[in-house]
């Protein structure tokens, strides 16, 4: 196996472009924004590895939140391009709106995290 470790990847991606990671230091205390709204981009989204999360905004205004996890066997996601999430260990790709398989052996969606959008960022629940 060549899975990605959750804790040694260092990206994150946004449409198309594979960027460095957001490593926002305060949102890895609990009860903190994970991302500001205005850095998730329309039709894309961005990998906040320090909370193993991807937040996605498939339409304007309209956000969502996924474990980074990958489940078919637990890579972490790599790139978000062309409304999709992807996993580099075996090719599955996911639905930046619902976290459906659209690619690959991944067997379940990616699960939705419940947020709230408070003040302009983006905070678990
Ligand atoms: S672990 Fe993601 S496709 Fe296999």
């Amino acid at each position: 196996m060549n899975c990605v470790s959750r804790r040694g990847l260092i990206t994150a991606a946004s449409v198309g472009i594979t960027g460095p990671l957001l490593l926002d230091q305060a949102a890895t205390a609990a009860g903190r924004a994970v991302i500001a709204t205005k850095k998730v981009p329309v039709g894309g989204g961005v990998i906040v590895t320090a909370r193993d999360v991807v937040v996605t905004q498939p339409r304007k205004g309209r956000f969502r939140v996924f474990t980074s996890v990958c489940t078919h066997e637990g890579c972490t996601v790599t790139d978000v391009a062309e409304q999709r999430i992807s996993c580099p260990c075996h090719g599955s790709q996911f639905s930046i709106t619902d976290g459906s398989v659209v690619a690959g052996p991944a067997p379940t969606p990616l699960p939705q995290q419940s947020f709230k959008v408070k003040r302009g960022k983006i905070y678990l629940t």
